[in-house]
């Protein structure tokens, strides 16, 4: 698993090749098995697949550019309905999309994660044009394509993050 984590880097340019099914089902499981707040699993994950879909998202996000080129993309969502301390559902959305990350990369399918929340225009914007109900909060979209770049292991050692004991 340490090997996937530094194997994974943004990918940001990619093959027009479909993504198959089943492969997309695989990362949604992946999401789905990450770590949740009271194990409440609030999340919702919106599929999108449709080319012109792709192409205007990637028109609202003003980072999002290579969902023209991404074969698909998923945005990943938090119900607070079901988990009222918002807090918690960002970090537990933050955790299904590291995994949707790793999954990805797992399968050779190249990834990158944009940022929704906390960019309320963003929420608004893509929350009105994929429908999402009310009580639904878009926090990530990550775009997703066979790789058309190749990116170094990440090497991301920082000895002045590190605190032992007391800072
Ligand atoms: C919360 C969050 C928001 C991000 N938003 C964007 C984005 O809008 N567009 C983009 O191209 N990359 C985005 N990224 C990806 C970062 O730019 C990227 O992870 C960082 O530069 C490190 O590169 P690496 O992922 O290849 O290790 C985001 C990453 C995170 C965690």
């Amino acid at each position: 698993m340490s090997k996937l984590i530094f194997k994974r880097r943004s990918i940001r340019r990619f093959k027009d090749e479909v993504i198959p099914d089943e492969a997309i089902s695989q990362i949604l499981k992946a999401a789905m098995a990450a770590p949740s707040a009271n194990n409440l699993k609030a999340w919702h994950f919106v599929v999108i697949t449709k080319r012109e879909l792709l192409d205007h998202l990637a028109l609202i996000h003003p980072y999002g550019k290579m969902l023209q080129q991404a074969n698909a993309a998923i945005l990943v969502c938090g119900d607070n309905q079901k988990q009222p301390v918002t807090g918690y559902l960002y970090m537990d959305c933050a955790a299904a999309t590291q995994n949707i990350l790793l999954e990805a990369t797992s399968l050779e399918i190249g990834s990158v994660w944009l940022g929704i929340y906390p960019r309320e225009l963003r929420m608004q914007q893509i929350g009105s044009f994929l429908n999402l109900p009310e009580t639904i909060i878009p926090v990530s979209l990550v775009a997703l394509g066979y790789p058309a770049e190749r990116k170094p292991i990440n090497n991301p050692w920082q000895a002045d993050a590190i605190h032992y004991n007391k800072w």
